[in-house]
């Protein structure tokens, strides 16, 4: 497993509708398996394969918090919407990707996701709570939407331009 390094917005990999995958290779296992170190090493409750950039619909998470609970890794492959709760949730949601920025989103409180498992099998299950805005939040991603792309102009424009500081600066710290 390799922890791969995690891309930060603004990035036009970010902004890309990615591809289904076709069927379940090596490559494909690995990708998984290393998208799970890379999200518990950062640490974060998901991760979506154009944050590492790769740009295929597939997304891992675990939205277990209690740490002394097992943990619950899921990884989620063409994964799709199969339908929402008229019930909404307001969560306080990050990015790895935007580390350090916070913002309420608005989502279906409750949702139905069918996806493709790495065991080649269909599955579909309801998620609610944290584990529903987190999976929202990964699909969001292999469509290129970020949770800034739920809030107002201004705000997205301003913690855009704080992004593109801190990115300028951590090149300056690598040169
Ligand atoms: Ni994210």
């Amino acid at each position: 497993m390799t922890i791969r390094p995690i891309l930060l917005h603004p990035d036009p990999r970010l902004k890309k509708v990615t591809e289904p995958v076709a069927r379940i290779t090596p490559e494909i296992e690995a990708l998984a398996a290393d998208m799970l170190a890379t999200m518990y090493d950062a640490p974060g409750i998901g991760l979506a394969a154009p944050q590492v950039g790769v740009l295929s619909r597939i997304f891992v998470m675990d939205a277990q918090r209690d740490p002394e609970a097992e943990p619950q890794p899921m990884v989620l492959i063409n994964p799709e919407i199969t339908w929402e709760s008229e019930t909404q949730n307001v969560y306080e949601e990050g990015c790895l990707s935007i580390p350090d920025h916070y913002a309420e989103v608005t989502r279906p409180a409750e949702v139905k996701v069918n996806w493709l498992g790495l065991d080649g099998k269909s599955h579909e299950q309801e998620f609610d709570g944290l584990w529903a805005t987190c999976a929202q939040h990964e699909i969001d991603h292999l469509d290129g939407v970020l949770f800034i792309d739920h809030i107002s102009a201004m705000r997205r424009q301003i913690i855009t331009r704080k992004m593109v500081k801190l990115k300028r600066e951590r090149a300056r710290d690598l040169a």
